[in-house]
């Protein structure tokens, strides 16, 4: 791998030196107590991030428990869904992009579904919503920021809606929590889940929730997977341990990533994501690129990845372009599902530097210009200058 690489997907996204070397310490076991301290160090730290993810550093939950999973969040969301309707029950699922859907899919499995669809990169019609969810609604999921479109969804107008009703809030902050705004009790969420691999910048292979503690009285251990009680999850996490065999290596790095988050303090972090973000886009907007997803009043762009659409005469031949980026030694993802071919996605998420933003905005100008495409790459360049200033 070239000594420059630089990781600009939207998760994985590049992981420190120290997350590296912790990885490769000697082993322990996970009944051990130096496993337990590595728990307790990356709980308290998760702590932090899930209640004070707040652009002026105060605090918005207190009464729940973080947990940490082995497993990527897509069991997080699982465990989430089944614990909370596993004898039944009505769930009403948000879906506006892959992630939305993916929480529909796993819904279907445990539940009666009745879901609120709107086109890929477009914005949810709350008053659906607020049609959708009654009394009888038990789950309301939704995910926060659509990585796989580039949209931050309204979490607190949902989250109003379904406390109207008494209806749990399961809300996917997967690819914002650790790196933009995430309010749960002013926005009523009784269970937050996020990923590793994203904007905590800890490698790939575990997954965080925090539960409220109605959410903990709401559980239904039983009814749930095996391996995903959160009954027993929560039991033995009082102790800071997994109710199965640890990752260890890779509590470890996350132990430090978050750990570093903190070291940061949220306030700045998400001022650095915003910035970031913004950098990306104004860049290609100057370049002469369109944003894909489309806001409307409720919803904003993402401040963790910027997704754009490819150019009419790119589309034609798109791997030319992807090619075209990767040969400069960075990576970044095109669109997910039938959106293939029709979008780039680029990530600001964890700790990149103004340098690796210029350069991501650089090296796609380039590709443009190597595969033909009308852009003006200096513009672009100059645009997302100005923004990280
Ligand atoms: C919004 C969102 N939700 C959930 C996931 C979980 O995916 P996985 O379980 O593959 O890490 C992802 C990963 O890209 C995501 O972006």
């Amino acid at each position: 791998m070239r000594e420059d690489f630089l990781l600009l997907n939207p998760g994985p996204v590049p992981v420190t030196r120290e997350v590296c070397q912790s990885m490769s310490e000697p082993m322990v076991s996970h009944r051990s107590a130096e496993f337990e301290a590595v728990y307790e160090r990356a709980q308290d730290a998760l702590d932090y991030v899930f209640t004070e993810s707040t652009l002026d550093g105060s605090s918005t939950a207190s009464d729940g428990t973080s947990l940490i999973f082995n497993g990527t969040a897509t069991m997080a969301m699982e465990a989430a869904v089944a614990n909370l309707v596993g004898d039944g029950g009505k769930v009403v699922p948000l879906v506006n992009g892959k992630f939305g859907r993916r929480f529909k899919r796993i819904a279907d499995r445990y539940a009666s579904v009745d879901a609120v669809e709107a086109t890929w990169g477009q914005s949810l019609d709350l008053d659906a919503v607020a049609d959708a969810v009654d009394d009888d609604t038990d789950v309301v999921t939704m995910v926060h920021n659509e990585t796989s479109t580039g949209l931050l969804n309204p979490v607190e107008a949902v989250g109003e809606i379904a406390a109207e009703h008494d209806a749990t809030f399961v809300v996917d902050g997967v690819t914002s929590i650790g790196g933009d705004e995430f309010r749960i009790d002013d926005w009523n969420v009784d269970v937050a889940v996020t990923d590793a691999q994203k904007c905590l910048a800890a490698p790939p292979g575990t997954s965080a929730m925090y539960a409220t503690e109605r959410a903990q009285e709401a559980f239904d251990g039983e009814s749930a997977p095996f391996y995903e009680d959160l009954d027993w999850h929560l039991r033995k996490a009082e102790s800071h341990q997994t109710p199965f065999t640890s990752a260890v290596p890779l509590f470890r790095g996350l132990a430090i990533a978050v750990e570093d988050i903190a070291d940061e303090g949220m306030p700045a972090r998400i001022e650095r994501h915003r910035q970031q973000s913004r950098a990306f886009r104004e860049g290609f907007y100057a370049m002469g690129l369109e944003s894909f997803p489309e806001r409307n009043d409720a919803t904003e762009y993402s401040n963790t990845l910027t997704a754009i659409s490819l150019p009419a005469d790119v589309r034609e031949n798109p791997d030319a372009f992807f090619d075209a980026v990767a040969d400069r030694g960075v990576s970044i993802s095109g669109g997910q599902a039938h959106l293939g071919g029709e979008i780039f996605r680029v990530s600001n998420m964890g700790h990149l530097s103004a340098e690796q933003i210029l350069r991501g905005v650089r090296t796609i100008g380039e590709a443009f210009e190597e595969v033909g495409a009308d852009v003006d790459k200096q513009a672009g360049i100059d645009a997302a200058r100005e923004e990280l200033r």
